[in-house]
């Protein structure tokens, strides 16, 4: 029997993410935590682990090099890659938000005027925007999105908000709700058919799982 490949999100994810698959009684043969190593496997060697970026982690999957992944459904928004999704894992709940520096939306947003979004995920922008009839350009930043509002580079920001203390921090209100974010078991549509029987089977272990 092959090993199936599970692609793991580095930074905030990776500890619950671990954690979970504990729980369905999955270990690793070293901790990812605060291990530098990429490639693990799992104690009766059933399971390796791949420690990507958030943002590769559907790429690995769409490609058939990890049969499935973790990753928070932001990215998967912002990806749109060819992936099956089939269970919300309830871990690392938070929002997309649009924020500004004024509190109302109404002031953030005047007719007839083009924005600049400074934001890590443009193509969610892009779509969120055009439906509302509101021109913006898309700064695309790979972190610290909120500095660009209180630096002049950008009069919106469209980021991740979980505590709200990073926008409180720097002076900024959400103005408007894109939409709600949590980790999600992605899957290889290939693999899902290859190996049902043993996907299906985790499958269930995680939804019983799921908080
Ligand atoms: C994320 C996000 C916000 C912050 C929100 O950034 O982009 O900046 O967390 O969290 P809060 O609402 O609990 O304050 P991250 O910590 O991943 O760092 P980054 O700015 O380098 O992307």
């Amino acid at each position: 029997m092959s090993r199936l490949t599970i692609a793991l999100a580095k930074g905030r994810l990776l500890e619950p993410s671990a954690c979970l698959l504990e729980r369905v009684g999955i270990r690793s043969v070293c901790g990812f935590v605060d291990s530098r190593r990429l490639v693990a496997e799992s104690v009766d060697g059933a399971y390796r682990f791949l420690v990507v970026k958030p943002v590769d982690v559907p790429t690995y999957v769409e490609y058939g090099i990890a049969d499935m992944g973790i990753v928070g459904k932001d990215v998967l928004l912002e990806e749109a890659r060819d992936v099956y999704e089939p269970v919300d894992l309830g871990l690392a709940r938070c929002r997309l938000v649009v924020a500004a520096r004024c509190e109302r939306i109404g002031d953030a947003l005047l007719p007839h005027r083009s924005y600049r979004v400074a934001t890590k995920y443009p193509n969610v922008a892009r779509r969120y925007f055009q439906e509302r009839g509101i021109q913006i350009e898309t700064i695309r930043l790979s972190g610290s999105v909120e500095l660009a509002p209180l630096t002049g580079l950008a009069d919106l920001v469209l980021d991740l908000v979980e505590t709200g203390k990073t926008l409180a921090a720097n002076g900024l209100h959400p103005i408007a709700e894109v939409a709600d974010s949590s980790a999600r078991l992605i899957v290889n549509r290939a693999s899902r058919k290859l190996n049902a029987a043993r996907i299906n089977a985790f499958i269930e272990r995680l939804k019983g799982e799921t908080v």
